[in-house]
Protein backbone atom coordinates (compact mmCIF):
# COMPACT_ATOMS: atom_id res chain seq x y z
CA UNK A 1 0.00 0.00 0.00
CA UNK A 2 0.76 3.69 -0.92
CA UNK A 3 0.06 7.11 -0.34
CA UNK A 4 -0.24 9.75 -2.09
CA UNK A 5 -1.00 13.22 -1.65
CA UNK A 6 -3.38 15.51 -3.84
CA UNK A 7 -4.08 19.27 -3.16
CA UNK A 8 -5.88 19.89 -6.54
CA UNK A 9 -7.82 18.26 -9.67
CA UNK A 10 -4.28 19.06 -11.67
CA UNK A 11 -2.68 17.06 -9.16
CA UNK A 12 -4.86 14.12 -9.29
CA UNK A 13 -5.30 14.72 -13.64
CA UNK A 14 -1.42 13.78 -12.94
CA UNK A 15 -1.58 11.00 -11.24
CA UNK A 16 -4.45 9.29 -12.80
CA UNK A 17 -1.98 10.27 -16.35
CA UNK A 18 1.11 8.77 -14.94
CA UNK A 19 -0.97 5.50 -13.79
CA UNK A 20 -2.34 5.27 -17.63
CA UNK A 21 0.98 5.52 -18.96
CA UNK A 22 1.91 2.20 -17.51
CA UNK A 23 -1.53 0.75 -18.02
CA UNK A 24 -1.24 -3.00 -19.38
CA UNK A 25 -4.24 -5.06 -21.17
CA UNK A 26 -6.34 -7.01 -18.60
CA UNK A 27 -5.52 -4.22 -15.45
CA UNK A 28 -8.62 -3.65 -13.28
CA UNK A 29 -8.56 -0.64 -11.16
CA UNK A 30 -11.25 0.08 -8.50
CA UNK A 31 -12.22 3.79 -7.88
CA UNK A 32 -13.15 3.55 -3.60
CA UNK A 33 -14.41 6.84 -1.90
CA UNK A 34 -17.59 8.92 -1.38
CA UNK A 35 -19.37 10.76 -3.53
CA UNK A 36 -17.60 13.70 -5.01
CA UNK A 37 -13.83 12.28 -3.69
CA UNK A 38 -12.75 12.51 -7.24
CA UNK A 39 -13.59 8.82 -8.77
CA UNK A 40 -14.57 10.01 -11.89
CA UNK A 41 -12.27 13.01 -12.35
CA UNK A 42 -9.34 10.56 -11.75
CA UNK A 43 -11.62 8.12 -14.57
CA UNK A 44 -11.51 10.90 -17.24
CA UNK A 45 -7.75 11.82 -16.79
CA UNK A 46 -6.63 8.24 -16.93
CA UNK A 47 -8.51 7.98 -20.38
CA UNK A 48 -7.43 11.01 -21.54
CA UNK A 49 -3.79 9.62 -21.09
CA UNK A 50 -4.71 6.34 -22.67
CA UNK A 51 -5.77 8.14 -25.85
CA UNK A 52 -9.29 8.50 -25.48
CA UNK A 53 -10.33 11.38 -27.56
CA UNK A 54 -13.87 11.85 -27.23
CA UNK A 55 -15.78 13.30 -24.19
CA UNK A 56 -16.41 10.58 -20.70
CA UNK A 57 -18.91 10.96 -18.92
CA UNK A 58 -20.07 9.59 -15.55
CA UNK A 59 -21.06 6.06 -16.14
CA UNK A 60 -23.50 6.72 -12.77
CA UNK A 61 -26.84 6.26 -14.77
CA UNK A 62 -25.33 4.04 -17.79
CA UNK A 63 -23.29 1.57 -15.29
CA UNK A 64 -20.92 0.71 -18.42
CA UNK A 65 -19.49 2.61 -21.20
CA UNK A 66 -16.42 1.56 -23.69
CA UNK A 67 -13.98 4.24 -25.05
CA UNK A 68 -11.34 3.61 -27.39
CA UNK A 69 -7.85 4.48 -26.50
CA UNK A 70 -4.07 2.70 -26.88
CA UNK A 71 -6.25 0.14 -25.30
CA UNK A 72 -9.58 -0.68 -25.08
CA UNK A 73 -10.77 1.27 -21.85
CA UNK A 74 -14.22 0.10 -19.95
CA UNK A 75 -15.16 2.32 -17.41
CA UNK A 76 -17.81 1.15 -14.63
CA UNK A 77 -19.94 2.24 -11.83
CA UNK A 78 -21.95 -0.25 -10.18
CA UNK A 79 -23.02 2.43 -7.39
CA UNK A 80 -26.47 2.04 -8.68
CA UNK A 81 -26.58 -2.07 -8.78
CA UNK A 82 -29.43 -3.30 -6.73
CA UNK A 83 -27.86 -6.88 -6.35
CA UNK A 84 -24.72 -7.99 -6.45
CA UNK A 85 -25.49 -10.44 -8.52
CA UNK A 86 -26.00 -8.29 -11.25
CA UNK A 87 -22.32 -7.67 -11.82
CA UNK A 88 -22.19 -10.86 -13.19
CA UNK A 89 -23.41 -9.20 -16.28
CA UNK A 90 -20.87 -6.63 -16.27
CA UNK A 91 -18.59 -9.86 -17.82
CA UNK A 92 -15.34 -8.80 -16.05
CA UNK A 93 -13.10 -11.85 -16.75
CA UNK A 94 -14.54 -11.04 -20.48
CA UNK A 95 -13.30 -7.61 -20.59
CA UNK A 96 -10.33 -8.08 -18.93
CA UNK A 97 -9.39 -11.20 -20.90
CA UNK A 98 -10.23 -9.43 -24.28
CA UNK A 99 -7.42 -7.14 -23.42
CA UNK A 100 -9.00 -3.84 -22.23
CA UNK A 101 -8.74 -1.88 -19.08
CA UNK A 102 -11.29 -1.65 -16.74
CA UNK A 103 -11.93 0.17 -14.41
CA UNK A 104 -14.93 0.61 -12.12
CA UNK A 105 -16.04 3.35 -9.58
CA UNK A 106 -17.54 2.22 -6.51
CA UNK A 107 -15.60 -0.98 -6.90
CA UNK A 108 -15.74 -2.15 -3.28
CA UNK A 109 -19.20 -3.00 -3.58
CA UNK A 110 -19.07 -5.83 -5.53
CA UNK A 111 -15.67 -7.19 -4.12
CA UNK A 112 -16.90 -10.89 -4.03
CA UNK A 113 -17.64 -10.60 -7.58
CA UNK A 114 -13.90 -9.39 -8.58
CA UNK A 115 -11.44 -11.27 -10.32
CA UNK A 116 -8.56 -12.53 -7.80
CA UNK A 117 -5.96 -9.47 -9.08
CA UNK A 118 -6.99 -5.76 -8.79
CA UNK A 119 -5.99 -2.26 -7.88
CA UNK A 120 -7.75 -0.53 -5.35
CA UNK A 121 -7.37 3.17 -5.42
CA UNK A 122 -9.07 4.88 -2.18
CA UNK A 123 -10.02 8.54 -2.33
CA UNK A 124 -10.28 9.84 1.16
CA UNK A 125 -11.16 13.87 1.44
CA UNK A 126 -8.26 15.95 3.03
CA UNK A 127 -8.40 19.29 5.06
CA UNK A 128 -8.71 21.87 2.47
CA UNK A 129 -11.70 21.39 0.24
CA UNK A 130 -9.18 20.86 -2.68
CA UNK A 131 -7.17 18.07 -0.43
CA UNK A 132 -8.05 14.63 -1.89
CA UNK A 133 -5.27 11.42 0.11
CA UNK A 134 -5.25 8.98 -2.66
CA UNK A 135 -4.21 5.20 -1.08
CA UNK A 136 -3.01 2.36 -3.71
CA UNK A 137 -3.91 -1.14 -2.34
CA UNK A 138 -2.67 -4.02 -4.39
CA UNK A 139 -4.54 -7.09 -4.28
CA UNK A 140 -3.39 -10.24 -5.70
CA UNK A 141 -0.16 -11.16 -6.85
CA UNK A 142 -0.19 -8.89 -10.30
CA UNK A 143 -0.33 -5.68 -8.69
CA UNK A 144 1.97 -6.98 -6.13
CA UNK A 145 4.34 -7.35 -8.57
CA UNK A 146 4.16 -3.85 -10.09
CA UNK A 147 3.71 -2.08 -6.37
CA UNK A 148 7.23 -0.72 -6.43
CA UNK A 149 7.30 0.21 -10.24
CA UNK A 150 3.59 1.98 -9.44
CA UNK A 151 4.79 4.04 -6.37
CA UNK A 152 8.33 5.03 -8.36
CA UNK A 153 6.36 6.36 -11.53
CA UNK A 154 3.88 8.03 -8.96
CA UNK A 155 6.95 9.38 -7.21
CA UNK A 156 6.51 7.86 -3.82
CA UNK A 157 9.55 6.30 -1.83
CA UNK A 158 8.89 3.04 -1.20
CA UNK A 159 10.78 1.25 2.16
CA UNK A 160 13.07 -0.81 1.96
CA UNK A 161 13.31 -4.34 3.46
CA UNK A 162 14.60 -3.39 6.67
N1 LIG B 1 -7.63 17.06 -5.49
C1 LIG B 1 -8.74 16.77 -6.20
N2 LIG B 1 -8.81 15.62 -6.90
C2 LIG B 1 -9.92 15.31 -7.60
N3 LIG B 1 -11.05 16.08 -7.67
C3 LIG B 1 -11.03 17.23 -6.96
C4 LIG B 1 -9.89 17.63 -6.21
N4 LIG B 1 -10.17 18.81 -5.63
C5 LIG B 1 -11.40 19.15 -5.99
N5 LIG B 1 -11.94 18.20 -6.80
C6 LIG B 1 -13.31 18.27 -7.34
O1 LIG B 1 -14.07 17.25 -6.71
C7 LIG B 1 -15.04 16.78 -7.65
C8 LIG B 1 -14.89 15.28 -7.81
O2 LIG B 1 -16.02 14.83 -8.52
P1 LIG B 1 -16.11 13.40 -9.17
O3 LIG B 1 -17.31 13.39 -10.03
O4 LIG B 1 -14.81 13.01 -9.76
O5 LIG B 1 -16.37 12.50 -7.85
P2 LIG B 1 -16.78 10.99 -7.78
O6 LIG B 1 -15.88 10.39 -6.76
O7 LIG B 1 -16.81 10.37 -9.12
O8 LIG B 1 -18.25 11.07 -7.16
P3 LIG B 1 -19.54 10.15 -7.45
O9 LIG B 1 -19.44 9.00 -6.48
O10 LIG B 1 -20.67 11.05 -7.11
O11 LIG B 1 -19.52 9.70 -8.87
C9 LIG B 1 -14.83 17.52 -8.95
O12 LIG B 1 -15.72 18.60 -8.98
C10 LIG B 1 -13.40 17.99 -8.83
O13 LIG B 1 -13.13 19.17 -9.55
MG1 LIG C 1 -18.26 9.36 -10.24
Amino acid sequence: MFLVASSSPADTAGVASALADHAAPGDLLLLVGDLGAGKTAFSKSFGAALGVEEPMTSPTFTLAREYRGRLPLHHLDVYRLEQMSEALDLDLPDLLDSGGVVLIEWGDMIVPMLPADYLEIRFTFGEGDDDRLIEFVPVGARWAARESALAAVLGVPIEGGS
